[in-house]
């Protein structure tokens, strides 16, 4: 078991003593796609991850939440206009990050939150949500927490948050303190305008075994998990080099096989995690075909069926050609 101290006892360790809360406060987060993933944690309770990982926010795609006091016993939690039940899913993970934050006896809260991300595209809103969220609770609590901080307690709520809190190129960097106070993400300070990232939603099926779910499970059961912190590292330095060097193949290939490994130790679990449909290989294939007919285009996934296609603005009317349903998003286009 875990001796660290609890994520509450973390939380109010650093928040000012004084706050109060205003009248209503409304933040907004990007969605991100990793393109070096976390996968696997060494700390449950405080989402602390083994490995570093990196990620591209999507500009304008993500989640907007306005936090305002109301009257009653029970906190209000409306996910795209539908009020949630409290009693699992988003909206309970929701009343226990807030509870982080509040004293008990202090006002619940309403939590109105609208995803603006494709529904079905197999984004997991939960990183744009919890980055919100905690953006919010900072407004409202007048709290003048530091990015860091804001980063490392959005988080708790889910890790892939962490990296929610900024834009343009993120690293969460994994941290060694106990508390967790050290692993919280960081902005990279290059852009790259022509860098795309497509949207391919191949199928809207519910997956089964969500990814929190899903990466305990290939820890605990996958020894094929062993080789992934190697991997990881390894990516990460090729990514950062990519960047530095604006070098779209190398950037495009570590993404895809940081993707494949990552669902390579998921396939090695037992039972066995396979998020992908046939549609998810057909897609894969079709990728590989067009790459081998000379356009650059890459692909990574997450813990469900759908492709995130990695492209440059000069390609976008080909891998439309072939995608004609794909969103496009150029996450570093001024807004
Ligand atoms: C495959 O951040 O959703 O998308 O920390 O348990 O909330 P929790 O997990 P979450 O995991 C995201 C996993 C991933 C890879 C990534 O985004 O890096």
């Amino acid at each position: 078991m875990s001796q660290n101290p609890s994520p509450r006892q973390i939380v109010q360790q650093q928040l000012p003593k004084q706050a109060q809360p205003g009248p209503q406060a409304s933040a907004f987060a990007p969605s991100n796609i990793a393109l070096c993933k976390y996968w696997g944690k060494r700390d449950k309770a405080l989402n602390l991850p083994i490995n570093p990982s990196l990620s591209v926010s999507l500009g304008q795609l993500g989640s907007r939440t306005e936090l305002s006091p109301i009257d009653g016993a029970e906190d209000r939690v409306i996910l795209n206009g539908e009020v949630q039940s409290l009693e699992g899913g988003f909206a309970a993970k929701v009343v226990s990050f807030l509870d982080l934050f509040r004293q008990p006896g202090s006002p619940r809260l309403q939590v109105d939150t609208h995803n603006n991300i494709p529904t079905a595209a197999g984004l997991a809103s939960s990183a744009s949500g919890f980055a919100a969220l905690m953006l919010a609770v900072d407004k409202l609590y007048n709290f003048g927490l530091s990015p860091e901080q804001l980063s490392a307690f959005a988080r708790l709520g889910s890790g892939s948050a962490s990296r929610s809190i900024f834009e343009g190129f993120v690293e969460w960097q994994m941290g060694v303190r106990d508390d967790g106070m050290d692993s919280h993400a960081r902005p990279l300070a290059q852009s790259w305008p022509n860098f795309r990232i497509g949207l391919l939603t191949l199928t809207s099926a519910a997956k089964s075994v969500g990814s929190r779910a899903g990466m305990q499970r290939t820890v605990d059961t996958a020894h094929l998990y062993q080789s992934w912190p190697l991997q990881a590292a390894a990516d990460l330095e090729r990514i950062h080099q990519a960047i530095e060097q604006q070098d779209f193949e190398l950037l495009g290939a570590t993404a895809e096989q940081n993707a494949l490994s990552m669902h390579a130790t998921m396939i090695a679990s037992w039972p066995p995690l396979l998020y992908w449909q046939p549609e998810s290989v057909a897609a894969m294939q079709q990728v590989w075909a067009l790459r081998e007919q000379g356009l650059p285009l890459y692909f990574t996934m997450d813990a469900g069926p759908n492709l995130k296609l990695l492209f440059q603005g000069q390609d976008q009317q080909a891998v439309l050609k072939a995608f004609p349903s794909l969103q496009v998003v150029a996450p570093f286009e001024a807004a």
